[in-house]
This record gives C-alpha cells, structure tokens and sequence, in this order.
C-alpha cells in the first residue's frame, strides 16, 4: 500500500517558491514575537539576534568533528566553554564541553558519574544516582540510557529538595547527587550548600543542574537580588549544566557542562581505536556536530556581554516578581512557593486552573500546563517583558470567566472524574483504546491549536495509574511523528 503521507520529491523546487511556502506553513506555529508567549522562547532583541544569526550562516557548513580542521571553531568552543566557567566561578582546573543543550549536558554528568564510579570502586554494581522529585526528567531520561538506577526523593512543602531525605537514599551504589539552581516546576533553588555538604562528607560527586539558572543567576545576584550560593564556589559541587540557548539568548542548540577539573572530564570523553576509519575520539554524545550554534553562543556572548545581559535580567527580574506579587493579589489564584528566579506556577483551590488557562490560550496567551498540583507555568524571557500588565488584566478577566462558567467547569470536571474512574476498571487494552482516542483531541485540529485542552490536561494529572498516562503519552509521541 502507498504511503498517504509526503512521498520523495521527484524534482526539486526553486527557492523563490519554495521559501514562501515555508513562510506560509510557519505562518500556523504559536506566534511569540508579541511577546504573549511565556515558555520555549529566549529572544535578545533583534539586534543581537542578528547577530546570531549572520555567526551562525558564517559556519553553518562547518564540522566541530574534526577541531584540527577548524580551528576557528574549536576556539569558539574553548572560549565559550572558558567564558561560562569564569562566570560559575570554576577554579583553574575546572574544564567542559559545549553540548547541544540540556539534555546532553545531564547525559553527560551522569556518564562521568558512572564512568568515575565504575573506574575507582568496583565494589558498585547497581549505581544509582539521587535526584529531588523536581528534578528535570533529563537525568530519568540520562539513567536510562545509561542503566543506571534513579533514587528521587520528595521535595519539602517549599518544593525544595529535602537534603534529609536525599541524605537517607544514599547507599554504597551512590554515584552522583543532584540540586537544581533553579527548578523547572516552581523555579526555587535547591539548598545546594547542604546537598554538597553531604557528597562532601559521603564522597559523592555533585552535579548542580543550572540549566535554567546558570546565565541568569550571576547577573540577578550583580543586581542585589538575593541568590543562595550554587555555583562552584560551594564546596562539594563537581559539575554544572548550564544552558546558553535559555538565557544566554543564543539560539537552540547551546549548552555546557562544566567540571570542577580535568581529571573528571576525562571520564565523558569517548575513544575507540581500533576502527578500519582510523581513530576515533570524541568529547560528547554528539558525533558530527554543526558549526553555526558554537559560532552563534560565541557571538551573542560576546555581543551582549556582562552590561547586556546585566540590562536583560533587570527586565525579567522585574517582570516576575511584578507577575509573582500580582497574581498572589487575584481572588482564588497563588503562586507556588517563595520562586527565587524568573520561573514560577500558579494554581487555584477555588477554580479549575486549566480551564483558566484555556480562556488564555483562547486570546493568544500561552502559560505551560503543570502537575501535582494543577498549576500555570510561567518562564518569563526578555521577549516578554513588555507585557505584564496585559498578561494581568487578561488574567483577570480569565478567573471571572471560569467563575462565571460554572457549568462548563463541572462538565469539564465531570470528564476528567469518568476517566478517572474508568481507569481504575476497564481492562489495560481498553483504556489503550480509550486513551488514543483522547490523544487524537490533543493533536486534532478542533482542540486547543498549540497544546491541550483543561479536559485533557486534568484527566492526565488525575489518573491515578500512572501507567496508563505513561501510555497517552507513548500514544501522542507516535501520532505527532
Ligand atoms: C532545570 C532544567 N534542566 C534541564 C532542562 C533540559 O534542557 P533542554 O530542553 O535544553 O534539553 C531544562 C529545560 O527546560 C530545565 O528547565
């Protein structure tokens, strides 16, 4: 049977056509230039993104496989790499590679972690690392790769790690500890001078994951803002993920992992020697990787330097905390937590929270949707400084739509209830059945166009068998691709 989907093209297709109609397919994605977009997006400001830009067309053809070959590219690399280390305070020995991102910057800490463990003590058979529950899934998603086993411990009732907890999940297998700086759920920091006392004194490694946190918290602490200690300077801290493509406004594709010294570096390196290609060495996940994002981050560090981004974090700085005192002031809404940077949610006792975030989405507002508990999920970037009071005031008028749409709620409410209770009865390949259909509403063209609807999302975060979520989301993964 032929494929119904795009087939091969036979002939290829002029530029002067092929460019609008690329410009008319994009024409349908979740618009954020207008800054209604809190999430996804870290934009500098044309000017810098310019920049960006015409670095990354400069060495877009280029390789960073073979760094003999270009050596402007392993410069770029090196100074990046240097410039984040000197910002997180890394000593003399500290070292580190550029990666694609977050992700692979976890991937990595984890594998030193496990390389190092595995290389000095062969006692460990089973190496597990402890993570807070708030940590990202990118070290579940690292552990897995790498089968390695994942102790999370909860978070206190700030949704910071519990260090006693974390202190209690250590065992001889123990080969890496884990504190955000900040979270992605709540945006608080992790006590990471207490984590690292205890890796100090239990002699475990220490990965501070900064991803979110690394290129914005050194210029909000320049700022007199109160930032807890998290970067090298803690003692027990041996790696840190930092993200350049969040805010370090570069463009996707730019991270670092940085270690406390060489020595540890080594273990992520990666070397096979005998191959009829000849020898083969390379320092992360990534084989071939493209010049133009390690050009890009160079360039828009560079460009912006500390002044710029020094102005960029007074704006978002002033944003959140404007958001954060405003919304804990609306009837019915509060913020989670004390939130230590520009990252936070907000939830509702008193009304359904997605329901509200529906209305939003409705008029061109897009807040992440949260769980345990129900909650709306702000990053606040540059892009989006301009536009607190309107975000407010459509806020506002969001609640005393869901207050006055009583009876959709308790539709909505009563949807989420049946599957609820459906899950607990119905046979496994049931609920399959079921639950594809409900995927087929997320990525149907009647539903909320740039992601789910409150229904879908409540019936996902209320189902107690996480097994069956587990597989809605298997379902909506192979829709989408
Ligand atoms: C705290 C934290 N760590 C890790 C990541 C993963 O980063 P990436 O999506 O670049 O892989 C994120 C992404 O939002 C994050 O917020």
């Amino acid at each position: 049977m032929k494929n119904p989907s795009k087939s091969f093209p036979e002939k290829g297709v002029e530029a002067s056509s092929l460019i609008p109609d690329m410009q008319e397919i994009k024409s349908a994605d979740a618009p954020w230039r207008n800054g209604k977009m809190f999430g996804y997006i870290y934009y500098p400001g044309d000017e810098a993104a310019k920049v960006a830009e015409e670095a990354y067309q400069l060495f877009c053809c280029e390789n960073t496989l073979n760094p003999s070959l270009f050596a402007s590219l392993r410069r770029f690399e090196n100074e990046t790499v240097q410039m984040l280390s000197d910002l997180l305070n890394g000593g003399s020995d500290a070292a580190g590679s550029f990666t694609s991102g977050g992700t692979e910057s976890i991937l990595m800490a984890v594998k030193t972690a496990r390389d190092k463990a595995l290389a000095d003590n062969p006692d460990i058979t089973s190496p597990a690392i402890v993570i807070p529950g708030s940590a990202h899934p990118a070290f579940l998603k690292a552990a897995h790769y790498l089968n390695v086993k994942v102790i999370q411990t909860p978070v206190r009732d700030d949704r910071r790690a519990d260090v006693e907890a974390m202190s209690r999940a250590v065992t001889p297998d123990t080969i890496l500890l884990v504190g955000s700086a900040p979270c992605f759920p709540h945006g608080v920091i992790d006590p990471i001078t207490e984590i690292g006392e205890l890796a100090l004194g239990q002699k475990i490694l220490f990965h501070v994951d900064a991803c979110m946190g690394g290129m914005l918290l050194p210029f909000a602490q320049q700022l007199g803002y109160p930032v807890p200690p998290f970067d090298f300077r803690v003692p027990g801290v041996t790696s840190i993920s930092a993200d350049i493509h969040k805010y370090g406004y570069s463009p996707k594709g730019a991270s670092v992992i940085l270690y406390a010294s060489r020595a540890l570096r080594k273990h992520q390196f990666f070397v096979h020697t005998d191959w009829p290609g000849g020898l083969y060495g390379s320092p992360s996940f990534l084989g071939t990787r493209g010049g133009g994002h390690v050009a890009a981050a160079w360039a828009v560090i560079n460009h912006l330097g500390r002044d710029g981004y020094l102005v960029r974090a007074k704006h978002v700085m002033e944003t959140s905390g404007k958001l954060q005192k405003e919304i804990n002031s609306i009837p019915g809404l509060k913020v989670i937590s004390n939130p230590d940077l520009s990252v936070f949610a907000f939830t509702s006792d008193t009304i359904d929270i997605f329901e509200v975030g529906d209305v939003l989405s409705e008029q061109g507002w897009f807040l992440d949707r949260i769980q345990f508990p129900n909650a709306l999920h702000v990053t606040v970037a540059y892009q989006n400084t301009g536009q607190a009071d309107n975000l407010l005031s459509a806020l506002k008028q969001a609640v005393a739509t869901v207050k006055g749409k009583r009876i959709s709620s308790a539709s909505s409410h009563f949807l989420v209830s049946f599957v609820k209770g459906m899950s607990r009865v119905l046979p496994e390949k049931w609920f399959r059945k079921i639950s594809s259909v409900a995927s087929g509403l997320t990525t149907g063209k009647d539903n909320d166009k740039h992601g789910m609807g409150a229904a879908m999302y409540g019936i996902t975060a209320s189902i107690d068998n996480r097994k069956n979520v587990h597989d809605l989301v298997l379902d909506v993964l192979d829709r989408m691709y």
